[in-house]
């Protein structure tokens, strides 16, 4: 059967996923199948701050320089997860960045990952997760240390150093929560709207917006109308739009298998066709391909401990439903 990146790039869309060091060294039919489906790779950990900084004078790329190779030696495209975030910060991170040290910080960071990885990246998820509505700020931002420390601008200050110190790199907006008709999805898009016209109106190097997708299989308030608006008024700011971690957790719905293979990938198909309807979106990825291995494991377990199953491939890399969806909707 055609491979999904073909079918993908047959549309002049990149499809791949989140992959882990780890993963593709212990798991052979899943790094076959990854460079068999995957035009993309996005590293799930290795380009995180905990992962890059062990020390707060030391940087650690081993981690990521593998995953680099990997994706260079299988003519894999390396797109690269994430710069600025509120979680997954170093041990160290609390006690060390404080308000006058923090710009310190954030500069060399991104000066210096950009620059070790610069020329290999597609595209650099800049800022992660910047927005919080029930943070209630009139701008929608969220209480981050970033923001605590630096003000607003810590958003436009990353991409200025991003695109400094690697001009090739598309430079992408990411956010989660946004995806649904429901009151809080609504104002996240807004908030979202808000922050890029304000990036684009004072220049700042932004050339994408990331839609993370982590959808919920259980969730019937989906308004394609109302998504494709949004994503219409995005393109219209000149970005392009990437689906950057898809999944569709199966965590509320019945446990028969059949039945949840069925409504994840009628998720996944009522999504992208309503998403790829969007000439500016230019890439696809799952947050992981096999359900062997994916975050919800941990974050969004069954109550009933069934393995949840919301990636594409089983954990055998046997393509399920959902494959067949993503296949369709390309
Ligand atoms: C997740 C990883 O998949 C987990 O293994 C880790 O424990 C936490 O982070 N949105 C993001 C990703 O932008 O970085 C997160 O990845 C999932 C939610």
């Amino acid at each position: 059967y055609t491979p999904l990146k073909k079918r993908a790039s047959a549309k002049g869309i990149i499809y791949g996923a989140a992959t882990r060091r780890d993963l593709l060294e212990s798991n052979p039919k899943l790094a076959s199948s990854f460079v068999q489906q995957c035009g993309i790779l996005v590293p799930e950990w290795e380009l995180k701050w905990n992962f890059l900084r062990p020390t707060p004078n030391r940087f650690d790329f081993t981690a990521g320089d593998w995953l680099a190779k990997f994706a260079r030696t299988h003519g894999i495209l390396f797109r690269g997860h994430t710069l600025v975030w509120h979680e997954a910060l170093p041990e160290w991170f609390e006690e060390v960045v404080n308000r006058q040290n923090a710009e310190k910080f954030l500069v060399e960071h991104i000066t210096t990952v950009t620059k070790h990885y610069a020329g290999q990246i597609h595209s650099w998820d800049v800022v992660n997760e910047a927005t919080k509505i029930d943070h209630k700020r009139s701008d929608g931002l969220r209480n981050s240390p970033w923001l605590e420390f630096l003000g607003p601008n810590y958003i436009e200050l990353a991409f200025r150093i991003a695109a400094e110190q690697d001009p090739k790199a598309m430079l992408v907006y990411n956010d989660t929560e946004l995806e649904y008709d429901i009151p809080k999805h609504e104002a996240k898009r807004g908030a979202i709207l808000k922050l890029l016209e304000r990036l684009k109106s004072r220049g700042t190097p932004i050339h994408g917006f990331g839609i993370q997708s982590h959808l919920y299989g259980h969730e019937t308030r989906f308004n394609p109308k109302k998504l494709r608006k949004f994503l219409a008024d995005v393109a219209s700011l000149d970005l392009k739009i990437l689906v950057t971690e898809l999944d569709v957790r199966d965590q509320n719905l019945p446990k028969d298998l059949k039945t949840r293979d069925r409504i994840v990938a009628a998720a996944y198909e009522d999504y992208l066709s309503a998403v790829l309807d969007e000439k500016a979106v230019i890439a696809v990825l799952n947050w992981g391909l096999s359900d062997s291995h994916t975050w919800l494991a941990q974050y969004a377990p069954r109550k009933d401990d069934a393995p949840v199953r919301p990636l594409p491939f089983d954990s055998n890399l046997k393509p399920k439903l959902a494959w067949n969806a993503i296949a369709r909707a390309f």
